[in-house]
Formats: C-alpha cells, structure tokens, sequence
C-alpha cells in the first residue's frame, strides 16, 4: 500500500500564522502537526509515502523529513499548484500509487487510541473497495457524514449535509483499492467545483465496497484548522504526555517499535536532537531507559 499525505490549502481559517508557514507544519505541542498524520501510516505499515503540498511549501517539508531513509521510510514530494480539491491527491500522486492499493490522510489530522495500530493494519490488509473511518461528533454537519448498518458496511453518505442521518463524521483517513486513481481521473469536479472525496466514495458505496470502520469512545480525532482547535490539540497531547510519561507520535520511536530502523539508528536521530526533551526521550527510549514492564506502546 502506497501512502499520500495531502498537505496543501491556504490554512486562511489561520490567518495571519500561516501567511509565512504551511499550517502542517505548525507545532502540535512538541512537534510538527505533519508527525501525527505520517505516524499514522507508519503505524499501518505504509512506508512509502508522497506529501503533496503548494511549491512554496514544499522545500519546508523536504527540510524537515528529507527522504525518510533516515526514518526507514521512502519519502517523495509533489505539487499541488491550487487546493482543487481532496481527490486531486490520486490525480497528482497517480505515479506514485502505480498498481498498488492507497492511504490518503489530511496532513492536519490528529489520531489516537487504544489499538489504534491493529485497526490500521488490519483495514489496511487487502483493501477490496475503500475503507473509511467514522468519529462521533456534536457537529457532524461540518463533515462528511456518513451512515452505517451495524457490521461495518457503508450504508449513506453526505458531504456537509444540513440535516445528517448520523453523528458519525467521515475522518480525514481513506484506504482504497487501486481503482481510486482510474475514478479520480474521471472524476467531475462537484457543486463547489472541487473534486470531491465524497464523490468518489460514493461510487464505491453504490458498487456496494464501502466499508466504515467506527472510531467509538476513548478514541480522539482531532483536526487542526482554528486557532482553538489548534490550542486544544496542543494541550491533548501536553496532558496526555505529561501524564503517562510517553510521547504519542513520535516518528523515530514508531520506527524502531515497527521494525523499520534499529535501535543504534533510532539513538542517533535522537541525539542529533539531543538539547530537546523530545530528543532526550528518543536517545532514552533507544538506549532501554524505558523499556519498564507494561510500558506503553505506541
Ligand atoms: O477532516 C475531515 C473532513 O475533510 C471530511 O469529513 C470531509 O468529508 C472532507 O471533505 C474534508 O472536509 P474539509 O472541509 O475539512 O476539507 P478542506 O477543504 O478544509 O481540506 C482539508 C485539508 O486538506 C486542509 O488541511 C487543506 C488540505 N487540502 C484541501 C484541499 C481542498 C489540500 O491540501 N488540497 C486541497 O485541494
């Protein structure tokens, strides 16, 4: 499975921090907003990954991840000239995907749960048809929304619908088997002249291949797309990591744990970080500081 991070738009909902800075690669607590969508895909075994995102843009996340040999993953970097939409990411990364199966996530998008990493990768095993994830909300009206039956079978879905059948928001997290790129080729733009996810999940939903994973309670998604939302981001990771001791998506730790780097490489690219608490956790979680018994995994 081939991995895309979509990481463009304007970032206007937070203006004036992201007239000079790419909102994903704004600080989510203690690290860069775009650590939490990548581990995500590490964590679901992806390891070859496309990050799309404006020219400008581009060069700041090429600085920051360079070609993930570092990180035992395969990084490649691609244009989106304007936002035209979420779909556009097959148009764009067609190339990269190749004959393989896809995960796209929204490079703003913040998981996290309790066996979060065998949901993943267990929905990411021979994905016949899409995969979606489903998160209750108070306001799923501005989401996509979608409607199950129960076993984990799509059943409706509406793009920001005035009146939704459910509570259950569509996150920003797709698994699709390699068709998506044929129909996002073909793919109409929409009423807001984007070319629409929803749109193509739909076509699955009627070839009845939609499946809807559900993210139930206990679970966070977070998006990072207002200044509140961002500040609540923030301080759920700040609690949560001061609280237990860990730290959740930390990439080079991820890599260690999944078996991408060894433990000497996953020392190095911490003291390369080393005046940083964030790097001193990495050299320590390395070195088997804390490898305590029942210690947390990611
Ligand atoms: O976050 C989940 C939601 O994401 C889903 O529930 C919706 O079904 C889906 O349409 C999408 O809705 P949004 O209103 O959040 O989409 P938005 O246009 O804000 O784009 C989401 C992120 O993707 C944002 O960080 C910017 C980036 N983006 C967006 C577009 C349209 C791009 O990089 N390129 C684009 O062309």
């Amino acid at each position: 499975m081939k991995g895309i991070i979509l990481a463009g738009g304007h970032g206007t909902r937070l203006h004036p921090i992201t007239l000079g800075i790419s909102k994903q690669l704004l600080s989510v607590h203690d690290k860069p907003m775009i650590y939490y969508p990548l581990s995500t895909l590490m964590l679901a075994g992806v390891t070859d990954i496309q990050i799309i995102s404006s020219r400008e843009d581009l060069g700041g996340f090429r600085r920051l991840l360079g070609d993930g040999s570092d990180l035992g993953l395969t990084l490649s970097y691609a244009e989106q000239d304007k936002p035209r939409g979420l779909a556009d990411a097959f148009r764009i990364s067609a190339d990269h995907v190749g004959d393989d199966s896809a995960a796209l996530i929204l490079g703003d998008n913040l998981f996290h749960g309790p066996g979060f990493s065998s949901v993943l990768q267990e929905s990411a095993r021979d994905v016949d048809g899409c995969v979606l994830f489903g998160y209750p909300v108070s306001d799923p009206e501005r989401y996509g929304v979608g409607e199950t039956d129960g076993r984990g079978n799509l059943l409706s879905l509406a793009e920001k619908p005035a009146q939704p059948r459910s509570n259950l928001a569509i996150t920003g997290l797709y698994f699709y088997d390699n068709d998506v790129v044929r129909l996002a080729r073909d793919l109409q733009p929409g009423p807001r002249g984007e070319l629409e996810i929803t749109d193509i999940n739909r076509i699955y939903l009627e070839r009845g291949k939609a499946r809807l994973v559900e993210l139930g309670r206990g679970f966070v998604w977070l998006d990072t797309g207002t200044h509140d939302a961002l500040t609540e981001a923030g301080q759920y990771v700040q609690i949560l990591e001061h609280r237990q001791g860990v730290r959740i998506a930390c990439i080079e730790e991820i890599a260690w744990r999944m078996g991408y780097i060894d433990r000497d490489a996953c020392y190095r690219l911490g003291s390369r970080l080393s005046k940083s608490p964030y790097g001193q956790y990495v050299m320590e979680v390395a070195a088997g500081a804390r490898d305590l018994e029942g210690a947390a995994r990611p």
